[in-house]
Parts: structure tokens; sequence; C-alpha cells
């Protein structure tokens, strides 16, 4: 056994408080379609059943871009995207719904179950959770824009000590589905639900400048990050995602990577935590910053 050292112990007082503190909390918690790719969850999975365990209300919403790629790949469709947003037609609905709704979501189900933390897997749709619109982008087709949240399925599941894991589908009018990014998507759980962190996982340390990750950001500096070009892509609509929860009320938004051997726990339960973080608050006031 190895010796025990003065830090070894400073590092789980550390943890202990932070524990604590969290117990009780809502966390939602985005993954990235490679962030969840076959075999590449490492610990994330462990991460979210240790944070259940341990008395958090860690809520999943997923996406699944390579996936249904691969998928569409096969079908003969191709892939189109605008500012990091898919273009959805009929055909590529279908699609998305089937490996989201379908295949991700029950295999998050399954990792869950198999760390011993009780799961219930649902999209958008289910409960009406995610009700949307067309997006005013009508050339993006079969995309919808979070008109409203319904908070009473989640909160159901997460009394009953359940991990909700949601596939990003919306409600469209008439019964339809549409396809919503799932930054978007969680960032609206995140403040239906008044979650006191909102974290996106993804294939990047976080927001990069001149390769250099960026640790903090209001949302003035992340906003000229967005207009100066430096965040593109699928950045674009995460950063937008941080932005529209710390604004309307989640106390910090989080893009960390899902690469990064237990990321969620250094998040939660360290001071300095990792990535970068986006709040509205001065830096390190706030009793959950870690
Ligand atoms: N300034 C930036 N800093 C970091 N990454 C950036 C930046 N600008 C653009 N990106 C790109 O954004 C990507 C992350 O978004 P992306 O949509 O690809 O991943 P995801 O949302 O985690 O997964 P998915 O969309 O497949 O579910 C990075 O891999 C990087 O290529
Ligand atoms: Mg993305």
């Amino acid at each position: 056994m190895p010796a025990r050292t003065p830090a070894t112990g400073d590092a789980l007082a550390e943890a202990l408080g932070y524990v604590a503190a969290w117990r009780g909390k809502c966390v939602v918690i985005k993954f990235g379609g490679r962030a969840m790719a076959e075999g590449s969850v490492g610990t994330l999975i462990e991460d979210v059943a240790l944070l259940h365990r341990s008395g958090v209300r860690p809520v999943l919403v997923h996406g699944g871009g390579p996936e249904i790629t691969d998928l569409l790949e096969k079908l003969d469709v191709p892939a189109k995207f605008v500012d990091g947003l898919r273009v959805t037609d009929q055909q590529t609905m279908k699609a998305v719904e089937m490996v989201l709704g379908g295949h991700v979501n029950k295999r998050l189900v399954g990792q869950l179950h198999a760390q011993g933390a009780q799961a219930v897997g649902l999209s958008g749709k289910d409960g009406n959770i995610l009700e949307v619109v067309q997006h005013p982008r009508a050339e993006l087709g079969f995309v919808g824009r979070v008109q409203k949240v319904n908070t009473k399925l989640l909160e159901t599941l997460l009394d009953g000590g359940f991990v909700p894991v949601v596939a990003s589908l919306g409600a469209g009018p008439e019964g339809r589905t549409f396809n919503v990014n799932a930054d978007t998507a969680a960032s609206a759980i995140a403040v239906a639900l008044r979650a006191e962190k909102f974290i996106l996982l993804t294939d990047v340390e976080g927001v990069l400048k001149d390769d250099e990750l960026v640790s903090q950001l209001d949302p003035k500096s992340a906003l000229a990050l967005l207009q100066s070009g430096v965040v593109s892509k699928g950045m674009i609509p995460k950063v937008e995602a941080c932005l529209s929860a710390v604004e309307t009320g989640t106390p910090s938004a989080h893009i960390i990577s899902a690469g990064r051997d237990r990321a969620l726990l250094l998040e939660l339960f360290t001071e300095t935590g990792i990535g970068t973080m986006i709040s509205a608050g001065s830096w390190g006031a706030q009793p959950f910053s870690g």
C-alpha cells in the first residue's frame, strides 16, 4: 500500500467538502458525439454514476454527430452543415431519430446500468420535454428551435432516483420530430431545471485561442470570440449555449474535454476545475465554482 502523504489527505478533504456541497444539486451534462463514440467513453460514465451515488442529480443530454454521419453515408445521404448546425431533410431526420433516440441513447443507458446507476433513456419528444418550432433559418429543414422546456417528466425521474438520458430531439408542431442541436437543447434544459452547473463534454480541452486554452470567459469576451471568428464550426453552438445558460440564471457553464481522465470529478470536486468556464459572476466567488 502506498505511504500516506499530506497531499493525499488534503485532496481528500477538498473533495469531501465539494461532495457535501453538491448533494441534491442538479448538473446538466452534454455528451458530444465524439465524446461518446463506441469505446471512447473512458471514465465518463463511471464518473456520472459516482456523482449520482454521491447525491448529485445529473441529467445527461447527448448528440451523436459522427454516428449519424456514418449511417447517412451507408444510406448514401450526404451530410451538410451550416455554422455547425446539421441541415436536416426528411430522410436525414429519420436517420437522426433512429441513431439518437435508439442506438446511442440506449447504449448510454446500458453503460450507466453497468456502473450501478439506474438510468432512463428518452428523447426531448417524451413528455414534451423540448417543445420546438422550426428554426428561423428555413434552409436547415427539420431543425427545431426550443420554444419551451417542460421539466415535469425530468423532475419526476430525478426525484425517483433515476438518471435521465435525453436525446436531443424536439417535439414540433403536429407531433413532428425535429432535430435540435444538442448543445442548445442541453442549455435550455439546464436553465429550466435551474441547474447549478452546465457542462459540455467535447473533443478539445475547451475554447482555444491561438492554440492556447482560454480557461475563463465572461459573456462579453465570449461574444467577442464568436464575432471575431476565433470560435467557429461546432464550437459556435457550444459558446452560444453557455452564454444563453449563464445569462438566464445558470451560475456557470463549462466546456471540457471528454478525453481527460476523470474530467467530471475534476470539474465538480476540485477547486481549479478544468477546461473553459463561462460565468456571468465574479471569478472564484461562488461556493460551487469548482
Ligand atoms: N476556438 C475554438 N476552440 C476549440 N474548438 C474549436 C474552436 N473553433 C472551432 N472549434 C471546433 O469545434 C469542435 C467541437 O465541436 P463539435 O460540434 O465538432 O463537437 P461535439 O459537439 O462535441 O460533438 P457532436 O457535434 O459530434 O455531438 C472542435 O473539435 C474544433 O474543431
Ligand atoms: Mg457539436
